[in-house]
């Protein structure tokens, strides 16, 4: 994880890296640095904590050079603290590094072993020191590079920057994203090419295993076998992207308010209005022979690929293997060849969901994506990409992300049954009707949003929250419990409620709120008898439902009603009080809603 930066600059270039990195907060935020090269000196800055630190610390320290890298931190190897920040250097080197370096603690005690002198905890450092072993050598920054990176077992991105050469930045991709931007007369790389944005729209991507030599001039690249090779240069739709709160007091906020916009424009993207049909994009990949399907992909991610596990079964009657990424790719799943594989992720470059499509491409599956970051790496490895048309999800709680991911997958789905003859064009059309009304009800929804700011009062003050649902919204039960976990801190765990019988009924007494995602459709009168059964033991039910509150039989401690939907489109509809019950609490408690603690927005490490 962690974002890295990097600008050979025609001005001093430390209020840019910082600029950039702000738009790589994404992947991490717990301490940041930047260094710069300036009169054959190499000199940096580093805090813990948010990015505001380290401005105030160049405000009354400044970087002049002109040539220089930065980064912004997820700890993997030592604490968050001021000491293991990146940048990290020697004497003649300074380097910025994201991911793991698996074989730290043989390189560690290798050096060690040679006399270096290690000040920090961190893999980062043993780079430094590698590379000055092998300048010490004689050897020239390019080659002293290589060698280094010949000993690092990992998947990682690195930049380095040297003390004795003002034009010149080496760069290195294996396994974590890397995009190289082309300036005027100034040359840039960054994590991603948003975070270059503000400079450039001319990228190129680095592949696995590539390094690069940048320079004001231009770039080389060589491959892992040091051949040199081209990569193409493209213009980034990331410029265009403005990303602001807009009127909102959190990203998250914003980001919750935009989904009626962004469902109808992703589900645009796959509906023909007209004739009320699924219109897939060119897709490789034939759905009417498709005989299994399985998926993979990670927390919020994971729960829209569940929801689709029922749709796909269902309705088009495929049987469907699921599994979070970080389990699916160590299972050596036995997977007929030429099945489809299905790998959902809001940015596109998660690891355990990139691996498990290696796998997958591995046992010569047919793979599919659906993603929101279109240049990310999933996106690239890809047979078929089908988009979710979210826009830039900044707030680290995934909202947007999750309703686009359903409306693809809600697509897919029915196309799926449609090519598989299970249901008719009249089918479909109703189908395909119930999701168009979707942002309709988004926005009513929306509206009412007062109703969540006076429960979050009650939430705030839980120890524990639990979350029920059934079939199709289980998934959904599943997600509300996340959100409010990792945005509140309060303990929620989701449940089947049919399963809360088995165990988890014991843990209810008045001290429990429980959510209970109740759609009026055939599971109801099932989960109003699992309601009755949390009232009897004293439980607080939140009745979430668009029956009238007093079809829960018992007691409510509050109700909130749903517009009246179709059933299969009740998990997207269902998502938003998820997201409305956390955001208020987290709110009222005062948590950072938009980058809680502990968290990433991208996940690359594993
Ligand atoms: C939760 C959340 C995470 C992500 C997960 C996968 O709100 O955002 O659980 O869903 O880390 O990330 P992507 O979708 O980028 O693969």
């Amino acid at each position: 994880m962690c974002g890295i930066v990097g600008i050979l600059g025609t001005e001093p270039v430390a209020g840019k890296l910082v600029d950039a990195l702000k738009r790589l907060e994404y992947r991490g935020y717990d301490s940041a640095g930047v260094a710069t090269v300036e009169n054959g000196t190499l000199d940096r800055r580093r805090a813990q904590g948010k990015l505001q630190n380290l401005e105030a610390r160049l405000a009354s320290e400044p970087l002049h050079g002109r040539l220089g890298i930065g980064h912004t931190r997820w700890a993997t190897h030592g604490a968050p603290t001021e000491t293991n920040a990146h940048p990290h250097m020697t004497d003649g080197v300074c380097v910025v590094h994201n991911g793991i370096i698996e074989n730290f603690k043989e390189l560690r005690a290798e050096l060690l072993g040679q006399g270096a002198v290690l000040s920090t905890d961190t893999d980062t450092e043993l780079i430094a020191h590698l590379v000055t072993r092998e300048l010490n050598q004689g050897h020239d920054p390019a080659i002293a590079v290589q060698h280094t990176l010949r000993q690092l077992e990992g998947a990682f991105a690195v930049a380095f920057i040297f003390r004795d050469h003002d034009n010149l930045m080496i760069a290195a991709r294996q396994g974590s994203p890397l995009a190289i931007g082309f300036g005027d007369g100034e040359m840039y790389l960054g994590s991603d090419a948003i975070a270059l944005a503000p400079f450039t729209d001319t990228i190129s991507y680095l592949e696995d295993g590539d390094w690069a030599v940048l320079t004001r001039e231009g770039l080389a690249v060589r491959n892992r076998d040091g051949e040199s090779v081209v990569r193409p240069i493209q213009k980034s739709v990331a410029s265009a992207l403005m990303v602001d709160k807009g009127n909102h007091r959190h990203f998250m906020a914003k980001e919750i308010h935009e989904q009626p916009e962004v469902v109808a424009h992703t589900l645009a993207n796959y509906i023909d209005f007209a004739n009320s049909r699924i219109l897939l994009p060119d897709m490789p990949i034939d759905l009417a022979s498709v005989k299994r399907i399985s998926i993979s992909a990670c927390g919020t991610a994971y729960y829209a690929g569940l929801v689709a596990k029922y749709w796909f079964e269902r309705l088009a009657r495929v049987p469907v293997e699921i599994d979070v990424a970080s389990e699916f790719r160590y299972r050596e799943i036995p997977l007929e060849p030429g099945s489809l594989s299905l790998f959902i992720s809001q940015s596109g470059e998660t690891a355990d969901t990139l691996a498990a499509m290696r796998y997958c491409r591995g046992e010569d599956q047919r793979i599919a994506s659906i993603v929101n970051v279109r240049e990310s790496s999933i996106a690239r490895e890809s047979d078929a990409v089908l988009p979710t048309l979210a826009g830039p999800e900044i707030g680290v709680a995934s909202t947007k992300a999750f309703t686009c991911q359903l409306s693809v997958l809600g697509c897919l789905a029915i196309a799926t049954a449609r090519a598989r003859g299970i249901i008719d064009a009249r089918k479909e059309a109703e189908l395909v009707t119930a999701l168009t009304e979707v942002p309709r009800h988004m926005s009513a929804i929306l509206r009412d949003e007062g109703d969540y700011e006076a429960l979050s009062h009650t939430l705030s003050k839980a120890r524990d929250v639990l979350y029920l649902g059934r079939g199709l919204n289980y998934p959904v039960a599943l997600e509300g419990a996340l959100k409010l976990k990792e945005i509140s801190y309060i303990h929620a765990e989701g449940y089947a409620a049919g399963e809360l019988k088995h165990g988890p009924i014991a843990l209810i007494d008045e001290s429990v709120p429980v959510v209970v995602v109740a759609p009026n459709d055939e599971m109801f009168e099932k989960v109003v008898s699992n309601v009755q059964e949390v009232a009897a033991r004293g439980g607080q039910i939140v009745f979430i439902s668009d029956a009238a509150e007093d079809a829960a039989g018992c007691d409510v401690m509050a109700g909130i009603q749903l517009p009246e939907t179709h059933p299969f489109t009740t998990p997207l509809i269902y998502a938003l009080p998820m997201q409305l019950i956390a955001y208020h609490t987290a709110v009222f408690m005062g948590t950072d809603v938009d980058q809680p603690r502990n968290l990433a927005k991208s996940v690359t490490v594993e």
